[in-house]
């Protein structure tokens, strides 16, 4: 695991610095990406360096982690709508190569099993990004006794209602579920870059980087996986030891 600290302004370029070594090196590659705060640095660059014909993700394909269910597609807080205002709107990915689950799905069960496999035939996921809630998540696999390998429907967590409400009039608009990518997807992608800022985020990444390994701590998993960056900023990574 490599840990990269920088100050909250240059998060940004990192990020740029990041995508662009994974699509020089494989120009085609499936990308798994998140919604969220954390990634807007890191999608503003990419939106800058593609203006600038600095990087292009013509050839590549992406799959979002996860999206509320039963919230209309075009929802304001839907995460269809997140990705089409922060990213994809602004670069130069065919909309045909872009996977969100579909959280209006009439049969949501049926949704995971069409989502599976269509990652699956596009061979998996190459470069993975990732943020952490602050009860450890993520996509929005939820810390509990047990976790799920492939994509499921997923209750969401009281404290990551709570967190998401900032998003919505009143924490009664926050949908109860979600569809996710497992842990299983996540853990299979080729590279992983895990992105955090702010304090509030010290203790658990502290924990999910050098505590032990367990389902109430889903990012602790990948201390298990052989190739993950982590990009913090100085206050994200007080509490590392
Ligand atoms: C979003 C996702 C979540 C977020 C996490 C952190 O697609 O999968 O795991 O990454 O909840 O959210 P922010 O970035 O808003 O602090």
């Amino acid at each position: 695991m490599e840990i990269l600290v920088a100050q909250t302004a240059a998060i940004g370029q990192l990020g740029g610095e990041l995508i662009a070594r994974q699509l020089r090196s494989k120009p085609d590659s499936i990308l798994g990406l998140a919604t969220g705060s954390t990634p807007i640095p890191f999608y503003k660059e990419w939106i800058s360096l593609v203006g600038r014909g600095e990087l292009s993700f013509a050839r590549a394909r992406s799959f979002n982690l996860d999206e509320y269910a039963g919230l209309p597609r075009a929802h304001s807080q839907s995460y269809w709508t997140f990705m089409q205002e922060n990213l994809l709107r602004h670069i130069d990915l065919r909309v045909s190569a872009t996977e969100i689950p579909n959280g209006e799905a009439a049969d949501l069960q049926a949704e995971c099993v069409r989502y599976d496999r269509t990652l699956e035939s596009a061979g998996g996921i190459d470069w993975q990004l990732l943020g952490i809630g602050h009860n450890g998540h993520i996509g929005f696999n939820e810390p509990g006794p047990s976790l799920t390998a492939g994509t499921h429907v997923v209750e969401l967590a009281e404290e990551t209602r709570q967190a998401n409400s900032r998003f919505f009039d009143s924490l009664d608009d926050v949908p109860r579920q979600a569809i996710t990518v497992g842990m299983g997807t996540i853990l299979k992608a080729r590279e992983i870059v895990l992105v955090a800022q702010g304090e509030g985020k010290a203790e658990i990444v502290a924990q999910a980087l050098t505590g032990p390994v367990m389902t109430e701590l889903p990012a602790s998993f990948l201390q298990l996986h052989a190739k993950v960056t982590v990009v913090l900023d100085e206050a994200a990574a007080s509490k590392l030891p």
